[in-house]
């Protein structure tokens, strides 16, 4: 959960340590630090942003710097404060430490440590980490860093992703990882570290990404040694080759990432169908669903694990799959699955869904499916990360790095391939007509230009957005395809703006919320033609006999639902599977707006971070 870079090489580090740290902001801004090295060490950390830390360093010169490190935090142990900010350092004052992740048994060490007459300046589990380092070294002086910290991991248990310094081995960074993200950037005798390749990109696209148990020393004399830590087995070196571009992890003119992520949907739609998607005849091909069709054909139900607004994509998956497979699903979320003793039969098939591929609570969902011997399927956005790694097959949804900390091209991106995964296997089963498989690819392919007309309309949200922006309660209401889109609405409203909001099936709204509606409530209703269209015209009516006020997203040409609400938004005409993946779009553009009106911090809101991997 927090973000982690390092450096050594030949280049003064000080600019590459702030900016990587500002990349990986969305992983963690409660506090940070820094730790540079010439030949006598600056370290200096503070609560709050990378931007509060560079105001503090402006006027230190630190140009000879050619080793650091850096972090930044999602606090887990301790309050953000600067105690507990990173790197830490050893009592010794010699070994320095970021971490990102937690060490489980830390309190059992730090009692042991504490004993052997060590203190402890913070709360913090990764100051008993460096301590334990210490100790290693301490009880064998000949070791050097490399083999202590080797030592001291295999008596911790929990997950890292780990840079450590040891001024005795001032030419030698140490990184290590188990369960936490970490990428190695290499260029000639510069070696980049971060918990992303982000950091790194401009310098490099030539990256090692560390598998679990990997422990990396990085040396200006002698260069990379990769080792497992268990075994100290030497690991080959893949060096991966990236297309990762600098201008996609920037914000380009656009005043957050979130708009620019917004706005940059049309495109990664279709990055998200090329190559699966054809016309002339209408075909859908899905290579990793080839290869295991066995596997799809026998399956009798699908188990989706998911959390947050990968959850929301995985119900309208349920929706997808239930009506063009014919095949039962179940909706999990990942955190519970995990620790319920689910029940998994033979030809189950799990399909974790992630953005990040780092979430806690989804990859071990995903590793207990697995040892009860499931197939496991990954929907995943993030290539190469934890989860799509440990599926047996999967696909990418080619939204590219998402850095607004809500979620937002990469839900669209998840319905579109779950979409088109469903309307495949549907086909292949012989559970929908020819004529249907064409529609749905019809309208496939016409969603990236009806998103691009709705984000031309992006003026008249705005204008709504300002008129309830200081609502202090939202209902959403959605029914059949559209209820996924409520609640992901409610999410997007109440993470970014802090405005209480829920999200609820239309028709539940009398079994409860219904008492909540007065003049103060606005009501986003999801009433897009086709399905229960008649139903929610209805729904309308009763929130109106109530006072609510009703903002409703309809579909163009709408006449009786645009006339009873008080604010309407339209969306293109367009194919009942695809409204939804429509729908949502003003809906992200609502909740952008409305915060930007509050001046809320959008790309960072409070207590959130990008990836939660913690549980
Ligand atoms: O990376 P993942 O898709 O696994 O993340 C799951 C949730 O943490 C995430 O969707 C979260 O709910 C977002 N902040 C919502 O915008």
């Amino acid at each position: 959960m927090c973000g982690i870079v390092g450096y050594i090489g030949e280049q003064s580090t000080k600019d590459f340590i702030i900016d990587g740290l500002k990349k990986l902001e969305y992983r963690g801004y409660d506090s940070a630090g820094v730790f540079l090295f010439d030949s006598k060490g600056y370290l200096k950390k503070c609560k709050g942003k990378v931007a509060d830390l560079e105001k503090k360093m402006d006027d230190d010169n630190l140009s000879s710097c050619t080793i650091g490190m850096g972090h930044t935090r999602w606090a887990t142990h301790g309050i953000p404060n600067t105690k507990n900010s990173h790197p830490h350092v050893s009592n010794n004052g010699k070994i320095f430490i970021v971490h990102n992740g937690i060490i489980e048994n830390y309190a059992s060490i730090k009692q042991i440590l504490i004993e052997k007459g060590y203190t402890f300046q913070s709360e913090t589990d990764t100051e008993v980490l460096v301590n334990l380092i210490e100790e290693v070294k301490k009880s064998n002086p000949e070791l050097k860093i490399g083999k202590a910290t080797q030592i001291a991991l295999n008596q911790v248990v929990g997950a890292f992703a780990i840079v450590v310094f040891d001024k005795d081995s001032p030419n030698e960074l140490v990184v290590a990882k188990l369960g936490s993200p970490l990428a190695i950037g290499l260029k000639g005798k510069d070696f980049f570290v971060g918990s992303d390749p982000s950091p790194f990109i401009k310098e490099t696209n030539r990256c090692l990404y560390l598998n679990d148990y990997e422990l990396a020393i990085l040396s200006r004399k002698k260069g990379l040694t990769l080792r497992d830590f268990r075994t100290n087995r030497v690991k080959d070196q893949k060096i991966e080759k990236l297309k990762l571009q600098i201008e996609q992890v920037e914000k380009g003119g656009f005043k957050h990432f979130m708009l620019k992520e917004i706005f940059e949907q049309p495109k990664c739609i279709n990055d998200s169908l090329r190559g699966r998607i054809f016309s002339n005849p209408a075909k859908i091909k899905i290579s990793s669903v080839e290869e295991y069709w066995e596997k799809f054909k026998k399956s009798n139900r699908l188990i989706f694990i998911s959390c947050g607004t990968s959850w929301h994509a995985s119900l309208l998956g349920e929706y997808y799959f239930e009506e063009l497979a014919r095949i039962p699903v179940e909706v999990e979320y990942a955190s519970e699955f995990r620790y319920r003793n689910p029940i998994i039969y033979k030809d189950d098939i799990v399909i974790p869904v992630s953005q990040s591929g780092e979430t806690a609570d989804t990859i071990a969902a995903l590793k207990l499916a697995k040892e009860m011997s499931a197939f496991i399927y990954g929907i995943c956005n993030v290539v190469g990360s934890s989860i799509a790694r440990e599926t047996h097959t999967g696909i990418y949804t080619h939204a590219g790095p998402e850095i607004g900390v809500a979620s937002t091209k990469a839900f669209t991106c998840q319905a579109v391939t779950m979409l088109i995964i469903a309307t495949e296997i549907g086909y292949k089963l012989k559970k929908i007509t020819k004529s249907k498989y064409s529609e749905i690819i019809d309208g496939v392919q016409n969603l990236s230009d009806n998103v691009k007309k709705i984000l031309k309309k992006s003026n008249k949200v705005e204008e709504i957005a300002k008129k309830y922006s200081k609502s202090k309660n939202f209902l959403y209401l959605g029914r059949g395809y559209n209820f996924p889109v409520a609640l992901e609405g409610a999410l997007k409203l109440k993470e970014i703006s802090y405005i209480h909001a829920e999200g609820y099936p239309a028709a539940e709204m009398k079994h409860g919320p219904i008492a909540l509606i007065d003049k103060n409530m606005p009501v986003v209703v999801v009433a897009t033609k086709k399905g229960n269209y008649k139903k929610i015209v209805s729904n309308v009516m009763e929130i109106k006999a109530r006072g609510g006020k009703v903002i409703s997203i309809v579909t163009e040409g709408d006449k009786e639902i645009k006339k009873i609400s008080d604010d309407f938004i339209e969306i293109p005409e367009c194919h009942e599977l695809i409204s939804p993946i429509l729908a949502n779009i003003p809906l992200q553009l609502l909740s952008y707006y409305i915060a930007d009106f509050k001046g809320c911090s959008i790309d960072q809101p409070r207590n959130l971070a990008k990836s939660v991997t913690v549980e």
